[in-house]
């Protein structure tokens, strides 16, 4: 068997294609666009090429973006004064400070000075709390992204076996929430398990967000699984080359010969992240003008 590509890219476009849609007509009746704050602390290259990207995709989905870039030593007084500038500002709805933050900044205490109706991100407790016991907040955006990919391929989660491998509080914790909210049975694998491979060969779902380059082959999977792999890591570079290959934690060739369905490493999970967050400020945005956000967002 050769397992259906989860085509997470052309998923994302169409949701980023229907937020772009709802923006407009939010702006039309509010009489503003919805807004997304991105804070930024600091040189770290990853992390600029994200916020570039999170900037140009809110513009692009008709939303207002407003990029804050602070020095590296910015204090936490600062970054707390900004970040209740922010809280206090009508024209944002979502604010998002981008992780990692330099080493004298806690990132628990920042985040917690976030309005909990602004956290389009799902990191604050408050948000962390209403998912578990659930009431409605914000949840992470990439375990969302994931869990659409998985209720479009499979329809009905109830009595499904997942398996989720990582147990953060941005992916692993909040996956799992959501699975159980859709009534699987949900386990929660780590790098502790005792034989985690027979563990993951129970699962009609997997979801893997451990960050071990292709550690989940094809002798871990059943017949037929349902993959999402949320791993995102780069090879050693091959000779001559500058940059190693982006792969996941499943190793995408030979897990394809067992499982059902397989996100790829590019153009799986990942793109699901922005169009995410761009569907939760917008869903903010709705929220703290007292209307009721589209259905189908
Ligand atoms: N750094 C890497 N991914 C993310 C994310 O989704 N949100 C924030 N705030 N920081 C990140």
């Amino acid at each position: 068997m050769t397992a259906t590509r989860i085509d997470g890219k052309a998923f994302a476009a169409r949701l980023r294609e229907r937020v772009g849609a709802y923006a407009a007509g939010f702006e039309k009746s509010v009489g503003r666009k919805a807004g997304l704050a991105v804070v930024l602390v600091g040189e770290d290259a990853a992390s600029q090429v994200y916020v570039g990207a999170k900037g140009k995709a809110t513009l692009a989905a008709n939303m207002a973006s407003f990029e804050h870039r602070l020095p590296s030593d910015t204090t936490s007084e600062a970054l707390m004064a900004l970040v209740e500038q922010l809280n206090n500002d009508d024209s944002v709805d979502g604010i998002l400070v981008q992780l990692p933050l330099p080493d004298h900044l806690d990132e628990q205490s920042i985040i917690a000075a976030i309005s909990p109706d602004k956290d389009v991100d799902g990191f604050h407790v408050i948000n962390a709390g209403r998912l578990s016991v659930g009431q409605t907040g914000f949840v992470p955006c990439t375990p969302l992204g994931c869990m659409m990919l998985l209720t479009d391929r499979l329809g009905d989660l109830s009595g499904l076996e997942a398996v989720v491998i990582g147990r953060s509080n941005i992916v692993g914790k909040p996956m799992a929430q959501l699975l159980l909210d859709a009534n699987a049975t949900v386990t929660i694998a780590h790098s502790r398990t005792n034989d985690l491979a027979s563990v993951v060969r129970r699962a009609d779902i997997v979801v893997a967000a451990v960050g071990r380059p292709q550690m989940i082959g094809k002798d871990w999977l059943k017949d037929g699984a349902t993959v999402i792999d949320v791993g995102i890591n780069r090879l050693p570079p091959e000779p001559g080359k500058e940059k190693g290959k982006l792969v996941g934690d499943v190793a995408f060739d030979e897990a394809s010969e067992v499982a059902g369905a397989i996100t790829p490493v590019p153009g799986g999970v990942g793109p699901m992240t922005i169009a995410v967050l761009l569907r939760n400020t917008l869903v903010a945005a709705h929220r703290n003008a007292g209307l009721e956000a589209p259905a189908d967002l």
